[in-house]
């Protein structure tokens, strides 16, 4: 092993010993605390552009004079139903949450969509804005889903007993919640024309809100029901992860929403090593996917993924400067990628497979026209991976739950995946395989749910970066 391999795994390893296994020794920690205190003007950031910060509303008046605060108030009077704890959000969040008395204002400042949840004994007051907005009870007793991206989120509040139903079509890779709806405390039901009818005089279900995802294309909302949530499509790890208070507010939910994101936060920082180690060469990295239907590969410039690569050290793959696509059809482009992936270190296969489990090292060769492994470090040091390691029913990936709702195991992943142990052993790798290596998919839906009431809340775990001893 080369002596820079070395030290990049040993910096990995002593950045942060609270986020080590600490009854593990660690042995020439002071050495390399004076490596990471040197300095370097080639520190290598975040390279992707700028987060774009999501629309404000452009509703010039959207509260009733003096009506809401975004915290308690003195000078209103005690509230008559119980004390709500609130839930803080950053001050960069997509959504806002105000608190009245007896009701809230949960704003999507990505799609632009208000809703009012009114609590028992409520202002109705509150409804006349000049406003499109959807009206809630608070909290809601019962709701169905058409996007997995609510799942890994419930299970943290806890509050999967409210999931009532769920389409036939619906997929989770959760080990609980796929187990609710195989055994049909969840039911299933088939959607008819119009998706969800939530008419109450039709044989179909009626939900008190449909929870979806308004990146997707669908008439949805139109619903009076629908709760666009969209923390897929924000921005970084964190203020994905953050969209639990955002669902917390809809339940009650809020102070352990809080708790919960907490955690989460510190457990992320914690391991955020990108500021540490700043003289030391970084493995160049790139997310990319094979559009089948076109024949072109292409970069991700997704800023939570070029986000994620820099806090476990990477180095992004600076996409900006070059084509935005590649056309396998054409020698000159399929050079061009050659050139470009050539210069890899480790590379992350997004292609969508419509059965994952079938998707193997010789879709990559065949669709990126390489024959000889050897030119491309990234394929002769095996290091081609992909996030679709755990597959549930009707082929959900726990990509888009689980490794949504909680980052500090993705950033953990990653930086397993980055810096690896020296003996060749791989540690706990939660959502990525790695198909250099033949590595087949997990289905996640056939281990035992570690829970014994499978809605009870999931307590996210703190993880850590182990000691490596070989190294
Ligand atoms: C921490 O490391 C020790 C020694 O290697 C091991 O026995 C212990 O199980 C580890 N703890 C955890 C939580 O992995
Ligand atoms: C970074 O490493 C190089 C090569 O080892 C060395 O020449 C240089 O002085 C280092 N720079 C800093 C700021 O430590
Ligand atoms: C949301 O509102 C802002 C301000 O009015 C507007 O610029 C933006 O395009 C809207 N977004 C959507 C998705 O409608
Ligand atoms: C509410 O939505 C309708 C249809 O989407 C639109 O025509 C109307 O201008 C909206 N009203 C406000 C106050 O935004
Ligand atoms: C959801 O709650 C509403 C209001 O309590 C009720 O009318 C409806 O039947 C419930 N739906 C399901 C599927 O439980
Ligand atoms: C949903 O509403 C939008 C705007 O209010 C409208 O343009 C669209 O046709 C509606 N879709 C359906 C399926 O009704
Ligand atoms: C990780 O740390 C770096 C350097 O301190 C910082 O710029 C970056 O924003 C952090 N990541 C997150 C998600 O906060
Ligand atoms: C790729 O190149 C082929 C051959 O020139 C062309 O027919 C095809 O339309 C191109 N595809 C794209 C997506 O540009
Ligand atoms: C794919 O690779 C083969 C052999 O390396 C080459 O002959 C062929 O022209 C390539 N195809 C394209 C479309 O470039
Ligand atoms: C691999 O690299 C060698 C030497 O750089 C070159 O001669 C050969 O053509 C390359 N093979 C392919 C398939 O690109
Ligand atoms: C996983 O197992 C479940 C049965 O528990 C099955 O319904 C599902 O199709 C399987 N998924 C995959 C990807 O094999």
């Amino acid at each position: 092993m080369s002596p820079i391999l070395r030290i990049c795994i040993l910096f990995v390893l002593f950045w942060n010993d609270k986020c080590i296994n600490s009854s593990a020794s660690l042995r020439g920690v002071p050495e390399w605390d004076l490596l990471f205190q040197k300095k370097s003007n080639q520190h290598q950031s975040f390279s992707g552009s700028p987060p774009i910060h999501p629309p404000r509303p452009g509703i010039s008046n959207p509260l009733p004079p003096g009506g809401l605060s975004k915290s308690p108030s003195s000078k209103l009077p005690p509230s008559n139903s119980e004390h709500t704890p609130l839930a803080v959000v950053d001050s960069d969040a997509a959504f806002t949450l105000y608190h009245g008395r007896n009701f809230k204002v949960i704003q999507n400042l990505i799609f632009n969509f208000s809703y009012l949840l009114i609590q028992q004994g409520g202002d109705p007051g509150a409804r006349d804005w000049n406003v499109n907005i959807s009206v809630f009870q608070d909290p809601l007793v019962n709701f169905t889903l058409n996007t997995n991206s609510v799942v890994g989120f419930l299970e943290l509040l806890g509050c999967a007993s409210k999931l009532r139903g769920v389409p036939a079509t619906f997929g989770s890779a959760s080990t609980c919640v796929s187990q609710l709806i195989v055994q049909g405390t969840i039911p299933t039901f088939e959607l008819e024309g119009d998706l969800f009818d939530h008419d109450s005089s039709t044989a179909k279900p009626a939900f008190q809100a449909l929870l979806g995802s308004s990146n997707e294309e669908s008439n949805l909302q139109n619903q009076s029901n629908f709760i666009s949530f969209d923390a897929w499509s924000d921005r970084g790890p964190l203020q994905r992860a953050e969209w639990i208070k955002f669902l917390a507010s809809f339940f009650d939910m809020e102070e352990r929403a809080n708790d919960v994101y907490n955690k989460i936060q510190s457990n992320y920082q914690c391991l955020n090593a990108s500021s540490k180690g700043i003289n030391i060469s970084k493995p160049s990295v790139a997310w990319m996917t094979y559009s089948m239907a076109s024949g072109i590969w292409t970069f991700s410039k997704e800023s939570f993924k070029l986000q994620l690569i820099s806090d476990a050290g990477g180095l992004n793959l600076d996409s900006y400067n070059m084509p935005s696509y590649f056309n396998m059809s054409i020698q000159s482009d399929v050079d061009v990628f050659h050139s470009v992936i050539s210069s890899l270190d480790v590379v992350i296969d997004e292609t969508h497979s419509t059965d994952p489990s079938e998707y193997t090292l010789d879709n990559v060769l065949a669709s990126a026209n390489i024959t000889d492994s050897s030119n491309f470090s990234f394929l002769a040091n095996k290091r081609l991976w992909r996030y679709d390691k755990r597959v549930g029913i009707n082929n959900a990936l726990d990509w888009t739950e689980g490794a949504l709702a909680q980052p500090q195991i993705v950033l953990h992943d990653l930086i397993e995946v980055l810096y690896p142990s020296p003996d060749g052993g791989i540690l706990d790798i939660t959502y990525f395989r790695n198909i250099a290596n033949g590595e087949s998919v997990v289905n996640s839906t056939l281990a035992a749910c570690p829970r014994t009431d499978l809605t009870s809340p999931l307590v996210p775990p703190n993880v850590f970066l182990h000691f490596h001893q070989s190294s």
